[in-house]
């Protein structure tokens, strides 16, 4: 059975796709087959990287990892809550042609919807990038100023509170959540401060795990266009390998060891014994 990791946050722009790429990336390098199924129906941000992606191969004349990536054969319903048949239909088609990969990894939209839902309530490991602000937090607590604890769940917690109960119904076991910080400033200010507190407090609160996040870096924004990730730097002619770069890359192996994952983690410490 493979392994399903979805990203998601109802808020957009919170860096859901470009986790979803890396993670996808950085499982393909440590030797996992892996398949990919993007939610969003109206950006298609993931299928549109991969698309770079074997953009760039063709170009070059040379191979690059890649997921199997499961493209629905009918667009889904954009930002619709009522539950879909033919959609719910399609997205366990899209399971059932992946199932014989070890991971399968889906990115979502930044907006509450049917099949986004459907997919947090199948999936082993729920990734939620956040920016570092209480803007952001908001969706998973409302937050007291005074005590920087949650007052009430936010709008993504209580979703995925729901989705865990349907998990419960169905005897599935318990999913874990993960809550990975998004683009850091590099400088520490009171901010970053303020909202490492808090998260530490919804963390308890709500169950979920803190990742070691990722800064916020340029580098981000240029691979897009390239397909490429972080992994594929060194081999990148357009790609600078500067200290910044690298330094990225190390964030991103403690983000994929923080995961917690059984068979990651059993990879990485074969390799370190190797
Ligand atoms: N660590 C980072 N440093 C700098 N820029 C970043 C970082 N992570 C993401 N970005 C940029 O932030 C923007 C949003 O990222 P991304 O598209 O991955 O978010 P998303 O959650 O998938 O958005 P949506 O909700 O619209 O699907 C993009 O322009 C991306 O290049
Ligand atoms: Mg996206």
């Amino acid at each position: 059975m493979a392994h399903l990791i979805v990203v998601g946050n109802e808020k957009g722009g919170s860096g859901k796709t470009t986790t979803a790429m890396h993670l996808i990336v950085s499982l393909l390098k440590l030797g996992f087959k892996v398949g990919s199924m993007d939610l969003d129906a109206r950006q298609q941000s993931l299928a549109r990287y991969l698309e770079n992606r074997r953009a760039t191969m063709d170009k070059r004349g040379s191979e690059l990892l890649m997921p199997e990536h499961y493209n629905f054969s009918k667009s889904l319903a954009t930002d619709s809550l009522v539950s879909d048949k033919a959609d719910e239909e399609s997205f366990m088609q899209g399971l059932t042609k992946l199932a014989a990969n070890d991971f399968i990894v889906i990115d979502t939209p930044g907006s509450d919807a049917f099949q986004s839902r459907l997919a947090h309530s199948h999936a082993d490991t729920v990734i939620t990038p956040v920016n570092d602000s209480f803007i952001d937090l908001d969706l998973i607590g409302n937050i007291s100023a005074e005590t920087l604890d949650s007052i009430k769940p936010g709008i993504y917690s209580a979703m995925l509170w729901e989705q865990k109960m349907k998990r419960a119904a169905r005897n599935q076991k318990e999913l874990k959540w993960i809550v990975v910080r998004n683009r850091l400033a590099i400088i520490d200010a009171i901010n970053k401060r303020n909202v490492e507190t808090s998260l530490t407090k919804l963390a308890k609160r709500f169950g979920f795990k803190i990742a070691p996040g990722f800064s916020d870096r340029v580098i981000f924004k240029e691979l897009f266009l390239l397909g490429l990730t972080l992994h594929d730097a060194a081999n990148a002619p357009e790609i600078k390998l500067n200290t910044s770069v690298i330094a990225a890359r190390q964030e991103l192996r403690e983000f994929v060891k923080a995961l917690d994952i059984p068979q990651i983690a059993q990879i990485l410490s074969e390799n370190q014994a190797a």
